[in-house]
């Protein structure tokens, strides 16, 4: 397969609703789930959806692991979700720092729901069920914006929590 484009903010593509998958184990979904699984390996990001390689379907890949962009990100099996969706365990919302493949060189501070509970069909086809908490919950709500037409930056309560990334480095070290 060859090398896959990450879209960048300013295509519509990002700003749309992504529509649901109706087909999980259509060779068409799985074509496109494997192009995302290529895409973000080719990367250190931390999580995927689908409308950033310019395919507006309800589809992100969550994959939590340290790297120099997310030093602090804990390991987890890099995990696929179709339809997603989530409800928040607690009204409590904790701001952390978040950057974004499509938007390169800036990060900022963005309040999320710090317990949530996901529901999405797997890559199998199977409904699963699953809770998350501090930062993998906060990589699904970023994922799952994107869903929605929405990017990380909409959600900044103050501009003055937007960083360069190259001061965003001096600042978690
Ligand atoms: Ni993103």
């Amino acid at each position: 397969m060859s090398a896959v484009e990450i879209v960048q903010l300013g295509n519509p593509v990002l700003r749309v609703v992504a529509t649901p998958v109706t087909e999980v184990g259509g060779i068409e979904t799985q074509t496109e789930i494997k192009a995302m699984q290529a895409a973000l390996a080719s990367t250190q990001g931390v999580g995927l959806a689908a409308p950033q390689i310019g395919i507006s379907k309800q589809i992100v890949i969550v994959a939590s692991r340290p790297s120099p962009r997310y030093p602090q990100a804990p390991l987890m099996e890099p995990t696929v979700m179709i339809n997603p969706r989530f409800v928040a365990l607690s009204e409590e919302k904790e701001k952390g720092w978040e950057g974004c493949l499509s938007i390169p060189g800036i990060r900022a501070l963005v309040p999320r729901y710090t317990a949530i509970e996901v529901t999405y069909t797997n890559i199998e086809g199977h409904a699963v069920q699953q809770q998350f908490d501090s930062f993998v919950a906060r990589i699904f709500q970023h994922e799952y914006d994107h869903l929605e037409g929405k990017v990380y930056l909409d959600r900044v309560e103050d501009n003055q929590d937007i960083v360069a990334e190259s001061e965003y480095f001096k600042l978690i070290v």
